[in-house]
């Protein structure tokens, strides 16, 4: 199955997410990951690069690959979890079977005004390309110590366009983050949100192309 981290708007968490949903996958699910970093940054692929350089045995492979390659891809992915990182942009056609085509996208978002509209707008972009897009909205840098007076219209407006998640909180370790573990006070954080997308939305999906 193929999973997106995506949104238009930058630095929401896309590729942070990405590097931790995917070391959940291995770790705590025992299922066979590939990551794509789509992102013409290569944020995500040279991190694992550099994880390598240290000695550390990959915990799946990270390929950097463009968004002309998702065809190939997708015939590849029946029998391992694709995850693949895209980029903060919304401008190419090479986007569009990427959005007809995954399984799930997942889109990290935080609760600020510019990120919200941004996040708005995005979703609706997704669903006019494909109206059966699976969009799962989380969000992410949740600042306990803040009162977000628009937390409930966000998250019915956001349930226009897809389910909304657990938060993230905002944690300053989320900044030393690596291919190859989750240090057991990251996992508190993202246990939570990521046992129920995979409960609700991969083992499901797992157990029919699989048995
Ligand atoms: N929950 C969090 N707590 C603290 N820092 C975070 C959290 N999530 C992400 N960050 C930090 O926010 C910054 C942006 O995250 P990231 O690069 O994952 O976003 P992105 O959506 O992939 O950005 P881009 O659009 O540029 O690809 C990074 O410095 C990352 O460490
Ligand atoms: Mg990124």
């Amino acid at each position: 199955m193929i999973i997106l981290f995506a949104n238009q708007k930058g630095g929401v968490g896309k590729s942070t997410l990405s590097v931790l949903f995917s070391n959940y996958l291995s770790l705590a699910k025992n299922k066979p990951v590939k990551v794509y970093d789509m992102d013409f940054q290569r944020s995500l692929y040279n991190k694992a690069q550099a994880a390598e350089v240290i000695d550390n045995e990959p915990l799946y492979p990270v390929e950097a690959a463009e968004l002309s390659q998702f065809t190939s891809i997708q015939k590849k992915a029946s029998n391992q979890v694709s995850i693949i990182d895209l980029a903060g942009k919304m401008d190419d056609d090479e986007l569009v079977p990427v959005f007809r085509k995954s399984d799930l996208i997942l889109c990290p978002f935080s609760y600020d005004e510019y990120s919200v509209s941004s996040t708005i707008e995005f979703s609706f972009v997704i669903l006019k390309i494909n109206p059966k897009a699976k969009i799962i909205f989380i969000p992410n840098r949740v600042r306990s110590s803040v009162k977000y007076e628009t937390m409930k219209s966000v998250q019915a407006a956001l349930k226009n366009f897809g389910v909304v998640t657990n938060s993230i909180t905002e944690r300053i370790d989320f900044q030393r983050i690596t291919t190859y573990d989750i240090p057991a006070n990251i996992i508190e954080v993202i246990e939570p949100v990521f046992e129920s997308i995979y409960n609700e939305y991969i083992d499901p999906a797992w157990h029919k192309t699989n048995t």
